[in-house]
Formats: structure tokens, C-alpha cells, sequence
């Protein structure tokens, strides 16, 4: 029995993405696989790519350019939500998969397919956020996922595509499942999956290991308006190269590296090491750029719809109700959320050493222990009276 008729197939050119084109027609009875590959500035040439699919039975080898979408609809909302996972991870893996999903959609719109179809495994977080998000943008296309079913190993997968015509990889291929685009690598398993193996420095590749960091610091100036940034050194750039700009400019201080266990969606803890120089660095200054313009209690309140927002992301709920009403929050917040944040970039740190925006709330007036000071000193007793009367009240009971 055939599963679908037309498939479109998330493709990157590796092993398991190959070996399902030969896999979808001869055992799935699918009659034409499309494949599509997104380029998300991962920094490789996609044309080889496209040639691969049609050697592996491709009808159709789309490549779409989508690096620009990616940073402007993704990861710019991201930075404004100040997106980590579990306080860590800038979700670099996480935001390209509703951008993938949406591509999928739409090609198979275009191309009449009535499914699509990706190459994770059912371990991992990834074949969540493609379903719920591909289910999401249209519930009635069918979703393929023959890697979560056809318990080959990586070796029989090899042999398999060779049956198929598809030749065994060349390089002896890394012990690495590595993710990467512009916004970051992702990289786990191998001896890494020890994790109290110091990763070595060979699994990276944006950052500079510190023995060979500038043995200076640079200091670099971000400048945002309404929460996107906007500029570097007073220089504007277009989004996508902000982003390339910057990942160059932290990476060389060795700034960027994440190692830390995760919890994954299918509840396995997971050892994870990322590299994400500009996302990491645009956080901490965007964060700190709202501590100088929001109120405090807007602020507070904001760093648990940040928590949540960043779960939504992480669980494949991108294109849900409760992210769409975080998002609106999120966008009511950053009308004045413009300025300049100064980082100081120095053997792999950045640290924020200074900021100024036209919003900032910070009034040197009261704020000042010198001769200018405007503050009430007396209005203090009667605040602290009030402030502390239930506590007081609750004492004495307490003491009887
Ligand atoms: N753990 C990360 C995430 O869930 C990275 C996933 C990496 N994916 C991969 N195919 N290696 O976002």
C-alpha cells in the first residue's frame, strides 16, 4: 500500500536524508519524491546538494535561499524575547525548523504533493517541531518520517543507498551529529556523549580556542531600535550580515561556546554542545538595554513570559495560540527599547561595560550620591511605615 503519492522531502545531502529518496518510492510505494534543502546561511555550497537528490531519485531538487527570512522572522523575535532554553541555549537548531516546516508547506502547495517528509529519528527534538509545525501551517497534508521507522543503523543505511546507486560517503565521516546555520552549530553524540569528556577542540568551529584569542580586548557598541539591532560601531548593516558581522567579531575572542545537559522533548537528558557568538552576544545586550528602558515591573514580569516563550520554541510550538499572544506582548514591550549597549570582548567573554538610549529611564538626578541629589530623603520613613506595617503586625502576633 502506497503511503502518499507526491512527497516534498526536507533534504540536507547527508546519509539519512539521501537514503530516504530510494527509500520513500521502493518501500513506501511513494510515485515522486521533491526534494527541498534551505539554505539558512550554513556557510556550504548547495549546489552539489541539488545534484545529489536527482542521482537518488529526485524529480524535483528545489534549493531555496531563505538565510534573510530566517534571521528577520526568527531570530530577530528570539533576540527581542531574550530566548534562551533552560537558560542557555539560543535555540539556533530549534528556530529553523518552523522556517523548514513553512518551506515544506509551501512547496507542496505549489507542487500538488499530498505529504512531506523529513529524515529525523524518533529520539529527538527535531521530528517534533517539523509535525506539530508542518500539522500547524496545513493539518491535512500527510507527514513521512522514514527514519523513525526503518531501524537501519547508520551502515545498513549506507548499504542500502548504495543498492540505490548512491555512493558510500568518501570521508571518513565524523563521529559528530553536527547542526549548523548562520545562527549557530549544534553538536552532540560521539565521545561527547560522555559528559564529563571535555569537548576537544576539534568539534569547533565559529569560536577560537583562548590560547589563541587577541590577547587584547575589543570593545564593540550594538545598537537596537524597538528591540532589533540595527548597527555595529555606529555602522548599519542589513540583518543577515549583522549577524555574520558579529559571530566573526565574538567568535575571535572565543566568545560563544555553550556545553550543558539538556532536556529534550521525548524526556531524555542530553549533553549538548553549541557555538552561537552573535545570538549569545545580542542577548546580553538586548537584555541589558531593556534593564536601562523598561520599568522594573515590566521587566520582571517579562523574564517569565521569556522562560515560557523559549519553551514554546524548543517544544515545536512555534505556530501555536500561546506563542502568537507571548508575541504581542513581546512587541508591546519594545516600542522604546532603542539604544547602544558597549560589550568589552575578551578571552571568551563579553561583558556589557556600558549603555545609553534616548527611552532610559535611569535618572542621574535621583539616582546620584553627590550634590545634585533630587531625591526626598524624608519621604522614605512614611514609604518604609507603610511598606513594612503587615510584616510588623505579623510579629508581634508572632512574639506573644
Ligand atoms: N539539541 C538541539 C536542539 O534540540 C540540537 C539538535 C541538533 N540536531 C541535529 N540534527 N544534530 O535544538
Amino acid at each position: 500500500m502506497s503511503r502518499a503519492e507526491k512527497v516534498v522531502l526536507a533534504y540536507s545531502g547527508g546519509v539519512d536524508t539521501s537514503v530516504c529518496i530510494p527509500y520513500l518510492k521502493q518501500e513506501w510505494g511513494v510515485k515522486e519524491v521533491i526534494t527541498l534543502a534551505a539554505d539558512l546561511g550554513q556557510g556550504e555550497d548547495l549546489n552539489p546538494v541539488k545534484e545529489k537528490a536527482i542521482t537518488a531519485g529526485a524529480s524535483v531538487s528545489l534549493v531555496n535561499n531563505a538565510v534573510e527570512r530566517f534571521v528577520t522572522e526568527f531570530a530577530f523575535p528570539a533576540i527581542q524575547a531574550n530566548a534562551l532554553y533552560e537558560n542557555q541555549y539560543p535555540l539556533s537548531t530549534a528556530l529553523a525548523r518552523p522556517l523548514i516546516s513553512q518551506m515544506l508547506v509551501e512547496a507542496a502547495q505549489e507542487y500538488g504533493a499530498d505529504a512531506v517528509a523529513h529524515g529525523c529519528t524518533g529520539k529527538g527534538n527535531d521530528q517534533v517541531r517539523f509535525d506539530v509545525s508542518i500539522m500547524a501551517l496545513n493539518p491535512d497534508l500527510k507527514i513521512l518520517a522514514p527514519a523513525r521507522e526503518w531501524g537501519m543503523s547508520r551502515e545498513d543505511a549506507i548499504a542500502y543507498g548504495e543498492r540505490f546507486g548512491l555512493p558510500a560517503p568518501v570521508k571518513k565521516s565524523s563521529p559528530y551529529s553536527i547542526d549548523q546555520n548562520l545562527l549557530g552549530r549544534s553538536i552532540e553524540a560521539g565521545d561527547l556523549e560522555n559528559p564529563m569528556v571535555d569537548p576537544p577542540e576539534e568539534v569547533f568551529s565559529m569560536t577560537s580556542a583562548i590560547a589563541q584569542t587577541p590577547d587584547k580586548p575589543e570593545y564593540i557598541e550594538i545598537s537596537f531600535e524597538q528591540g532589533i539591532p540595527v548597527a555595529i560601531n555606529g555602522t548599519r548593516y542589513q540583518p543577515v550580515d549583522l549577524i555574520r558581522t558579529l559571530n566573526q567579531a565574538a567568535g575571535k575572542h572565543g566568545f560563544g561556546r555553550i556545553d550543558m545537559m539538556e532536556n529534550r522533548v521525548v524526556g531524555i537528558k542530553s549533553r549538548e554542545i553549541y557555538e552561537a557568538p552573535a545570538m549569545l552576544a545580542l542577548i546580553l545586550a538586548h537584555r541589558d538595554l531593556e534593564s536601562l528602558t523598561l520599568t522594573g515591573d515590566v521587566s520582571q514580569y517579562k523574564r517569565g513570559i521569556e522562560d515560557t516563550y523559549s519553551q514554546l520554541i524548543y517544544r515545536g510550538l512555534w505556530y501555536s495560540p500561546l506563542k502568537q499572544a507571548l508575541d504581542a506582548f513581546i512587541q508591546q514591550t519594545q516600542a522604546r527599547v532603542t539604544g547602544t549597549v558597549r560589550l568589552k570582548l575578551f578571552k571568551g567573554n563579553a561583558t556589557v561595560v556600558g549603555r545609553q538610549s534616548p527611552y532610559s529611564l535611569y535618572a542621574e538626578d535621583l539616582a546620584t550620591y553627590g550634590s545634585q541629589d533630587e531625591f526626598d530623603h524624608k519621604a522614605a520613613e512614611g514609604f518604609i511605615y507603610v511598606w513594612g506595617l503587615p510584616t510588623k503586625v505579623w510579629s508581634k502576633l508572632t512574639k506573644d
